[in-house]
């Protein structure tokens, strides 16, 4: 198989994958990561089966974005779906075509990116985009997610919010983490997103805000967003007519928190 040129790609083909296999396999056995040593654990399958089972995947086609190797495709499966999954690693999708290529309902799974998806337009009933919005240029990566929407097609969507609580240490030391390691990071202005996302005709059909680093892993929510928080997960219904918006960019490198808190010298 052949990657794609994009100077992002080798960060997620080197160790990433070891280390997300090992955070999602120590999701649900305790308080603190080991893998991540003092970190709060990573948000288990049970929380997504959770909000997929509360509103639920139109029929026909979903499209994964950043679908690492396929963890959720089991989850999808239950639904009778038609599954595509597309990852900017080469390695990730390499696994994801040894364990799943065979089975019936997968249709493509390839190396590309979020910001450009090797789809025409209107052609997946949903799209789910977990765990991978953040490392994206979202704007860009949100009108390629509409455009192969169809009409009223559903987008479940995570991400992180550019303003968190002041005192939440561990989401700060993430960020500060995630910076030294070169790890692909943006945080959301949920505002100008959504408001972006209402201007196209966007219907939001289900909002959890998650207050901490940590909370997405209980499932700690609440539904207001009122900022502070620090992640957060919408299910989007796409236009009535086909999608093709252009997006003002809505996402920053450095959150508010961590300039406020004069982190960025
Ligand atoms: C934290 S993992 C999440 C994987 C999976 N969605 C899950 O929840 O287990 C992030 C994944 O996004 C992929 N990724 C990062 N940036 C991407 C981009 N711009 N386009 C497509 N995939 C991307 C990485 O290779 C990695 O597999």
């Amino acid at each position: 198989m052949t990657g794609i040129d994009d100077p992002r790609a080798a960060y997620w083909n080197e160790n990433y994958r070891k280390y997300w296999q090992e955070r999602v396999a120590e999701a649900d056995t305790g308080e603190q990561s080991q893998v991540q040593k003092g970190d709060a654990p990573t948000e288990g399958d049970w929380v997504y089966e959770k909000v997929f089972a509360k509103h639920p995947f139109k029929s026909g086609r979903l499209l994964d974005v950043g679908c690492a190797w396929g963890r959720m495709f089991p989850l999808y499966r239950h639904y009778g779906l038609r599954i595509s999954g597309v990852d900017i690693s080469e390695a990730m999708i390499e696994e994801a075509q040894s364990s799943h290529d065979k089975q019936e309902d997968i249709e493509t799974l390839k190396v590309a990116t979020a910001e450009a998806l090797p789809f025409e337009d209107g052609y997946f009933d949903n799209l789910v985009c977990v765990a991978v919005f953040d490392a994206t240029y979202q704007h860009l990566a949100l009108a390629e997610f509409l455009r192969v929407l169809k009409p009223r097609g559903r987008l479940y969507l995570t991400g992180k919010n550019n303003l968190y609580a002041y005192d939440d240490e561990l989401a700060l030391a993430a960020e500060v983490g995630a910076r030294s390691k070169g790890h692909p990071n943006y945080f959301t202005d949920l505002a100008a997103m959504r408001l972006a996302l209402t201007k196209a005709g966007c219907r939001e059909t289900a909002t959890y805000g998650f207050a901490r680093r940590g909370d997405f892993a209980t499932f700690t929510h609440s539904t207001d967003l009122v900022a502070p928080f620090y992640e957060w997960f919408l299910v989007i219904e796409a236009p009535e007519k086909p999608c093709k918006s252009d997006f003002p960019p809505f996402s920053s490198e450095f959150s508010q928190t961590y300039r406020d808190l004069g982190a960025h010298k």
